[in-house]
């Protein structure tokens, strides 16, 4: 059978949830963030290690962080022998997910700020939410403002389904989001995305989707057991960014 894929926002979680179905949502997030780690443990400024470490708690807090939305990309080529889905939750829950990509923000301010030595999660918090997404200015108020600053983090495509575009619609998905929310606070877009100096595909990917090469910096990558480090590696990332007016 042919595979047939689907770009789905995960709906937001509540903060500290504990019902059964946002638990099966984070668990299945948590799986796959940490499948990415273990197969593709250069791509990410992250290790399996330190995720595992952190149990589930740090899915929750990543689905319920009200600056965050996540992308996966899902299979719905083996689904006609299931029974009709109560709603999009439980379909979720249902297919197989082969790809994810986070969006952070918006936060005001200047990309700069982007680092391969902060966790973004971190960065996007509750208590930043400065952004006023519903404020009700006029144009001449806006027009010079700072713009609305988005991060992507933690792309990824599982190897099954590498090649067919997968990575570029994700990417996409977020992007349009993003953009969205910033027209709709009347504000001009950047998205900035940090990649590892040695991953073409990733740049490329990034690069079909609009971005472009914006600096680059040297950082201490957390040892990844699974390539044999016991120690922190200086890695260079390539910060690529795009610009999008409102
Ligand atoms: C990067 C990744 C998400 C891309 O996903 P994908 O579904 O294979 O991507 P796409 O099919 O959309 O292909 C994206 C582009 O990369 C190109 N590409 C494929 N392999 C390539 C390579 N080795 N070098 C350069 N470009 C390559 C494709 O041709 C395509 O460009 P095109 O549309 O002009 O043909 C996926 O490979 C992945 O998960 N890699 C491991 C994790 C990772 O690196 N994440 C990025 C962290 S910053």
């Amino acid at each position: 059978m042919s595979s047939s894929y689907e770009t789905v926002a995960l709906p937001r979680l509540s903060q500290n949830a504990q019902d059964e179905q946002s638990l099966a949502l984070a668990t299945k997030f948590r799986e796959l963030r940490l499948k990415s780690l273990q197969t593709d443990p250069k791509a990410f400024g992250s290790s399996y290690e330190v995720e595992i470490s952190r149990g589930l708690d740090q899915s929750i807090d990543r689905l319920s962080n009200p600056k965050a939305v996540v992308f996966v990309a899902i299979d719905t080529s083996n689904t006609s022998h299931l029974s009709p889905a109560g709603n999009e939750l439980d379909r979720l829950l249902r297919v197989p997910w082969v790809g994810m990509v986070g969006l952070l923000g918006p936060q005001e301010g200047n990309s700069e700020h982007v680092s391969a030595k902060q966790d973004p999660y971190a960065r996007m918090t509750a208590s930043d939410d400065d952004s006023g997404r519903s404020d009700n200015k006029n144009d001449s108020e806006t027009s010079d403002e700072l713009p609305w600053h988005y991060v992507l983090n933690g792309t990824y495509v599982s190897n099954e389904a590498r090649g067919h575009g997968l990575g570029r619609r994700l990417v996409s998905a977020a992007i349009d989001r993003a953009h969205d929310d910033a027209r709709a606070g009347r504000r001009n877009l950047i998205c900035t995305v940090l990649v590892d100096d040695d991953n073409p595909r990733a740049r490329t990917t990034y690069e079909r989707c609009g971005f472009d090469y914006d600096g680059e910096e040297e950082y201490l990558q957390q040892p990844r057991k699974v390539l044999g480090e016991t120690e922190p590696k200086l890695s260079t990332a390539v910060r690529m960014r795009l610009k999008r007016k409102m």
